[in-house]
């Protein structure tokens, strides 16, 4: 990359004074971004879990500060050495290592290789993708990861857990939206009425589920589930699944162990699927993203996002990280 090199830009910096950790909006260069293939002007970003962990300091995800978190980014090439795109096209970027090691979203700019781009697929656009975002992207992989077991909306609940996370919230919408009947459990009995407005059937505290007989089987409530805290909320949702039921999981709210035993799995048969939107494949990136782009367009971004711009962003960031967010948080990158 070689023009506009002294070009400033504002992104939001987290760095470490007096042993904590702050964010602040500041002028960046595009010679402070890596020399990757291309240089996207951003317009989009969404706040997930792992920005408020790179925002913090938590060096599991981010080892060098000053640095510019997001995992998420929507905007439009304005320069590429790339072959495969051009100044001017829509593009997505999430995950890889977007916003952990590399200068990510919450700045104008990001600097990429060409294999982390996603094209924007049409019937969908910049906004509406990071609505979506990798929280997005993660519950629809842990849905198709349902379907395909032939799970089918008459053969019992679903149960999302976190559900007014980013990843569950999303999860209430879109398995709704595709007939199934919902159980959303949450710690925050005040977001019902949210909830049902995504669609859940039924919504239960997350203790009703945890706070069970510690025996190896209990009875099955569920033909599946989408879990998104791990630990003993992961555990006390396999003891509670119904014979040949799927649990995909993708996190570690309440921990990284997980205590189990085998009867689940050889006296029900039931199926444990681990998602991974950090490595998913580009074949099956595409693939997902063109499902939410037509088929599976979701019909509650309305009612699912509260949008901001980076000047708020600390704030959000400390409620990310104290379980308080509700639905998801578009960023806004250009409104500062
Ligand atoms: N594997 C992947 O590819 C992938 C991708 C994205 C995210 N993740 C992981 O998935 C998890 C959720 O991410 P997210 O972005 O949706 O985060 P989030 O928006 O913070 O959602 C997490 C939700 O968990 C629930 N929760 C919080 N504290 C809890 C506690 N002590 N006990 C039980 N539940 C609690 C809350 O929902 P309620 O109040 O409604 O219960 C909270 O909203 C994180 O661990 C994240 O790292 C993994």
């Amino acid at each position: 990359m070689t023009h506009h090199e002294s070009h400033s830009f504002l992104a939001l910096v987290a760095e470490e004074s007096n042993d904590t950790y702050t964010q602040t909006v500041k002028k960046r260069k595009l010679s402070d971004l890596p020399g990757h293939d291309v240089l996207v002007r951003v317009h989009y970003s969404s706040l997930n879990y792992k920005d408020s962990l790179s925002a913090t300091g938590n060096k599991g995800v981010t080892k060098k500060y000053p640095f510019t978190p997001g995992i998420d980014a929507a905007g439009i090439v304005e320069q590429s050495a790339d072959k495969r795109f051009n100044k001017g096209d829509k593009v997505i970027v999430t995950s890889y290592d977007l916003g952990m090691n590399t200068p990510g979203g919450f700045g104008h700019y990001i600097s990429v290789p060409g294999d982390w781009i996603v094209p924007l697929p049409e019937g969908l656009n910049l906004k509406e993708s990071m609505i979506i975002g990798t929280s997005g992207l993660t519950a629809a992989i842990g849905v198709e990861k349902i379907v395909k077991q032939h799970i089918a909306p008459k053969d019992g609940f679903i149960l999302v857990t976190g559900a007014t996370g980013g990843v569950g919230s999303f999860a209430v919408g879109l398995l709704s939206q595709l007939g199934y009947s919902v159980i959303a459990a949450t710690g925050k009995m005040d977001q019902t009425g949210f909830l049902k407005s995504l669609g859940a059937s039924e919504v239960i505290h997350r203790d009703e589920i945890t706070n069970v007989p510690g025996k190896p089987l209990l009875t099955g409530r569920w033909i599946a589930a989408l879990d998104t805290v791990g630990g003993s909320m992961l555990d006390a949702v396999i003891r509670q699944t119904d014979h040949n039921g799927v649990v995909a999981c993708c996190g570690n709210v309440l921990g990284h162990e997980l205590h189990t035993n085998v009867f689940p799995f050889i006296l029900r048969g039931v199926a444990l699927m681990g998602i991974d939107s950090g490595i998913a494949l580009m074949a099956d990136r595409m693939r997902i993203w063109n499902l939410l782009a037509d088929e599976w367009k979701p019909r509650f971004l309305e009612e699912l996002h509260r949008e901001t711009g980076l000047q708020n962003l600390t704030e959000e960031i400390q409620k990310i990280l104290q379980g308080k967010q509700v639905g998801k948080v578009l960023v806004n990158v250009r409104s500062v």
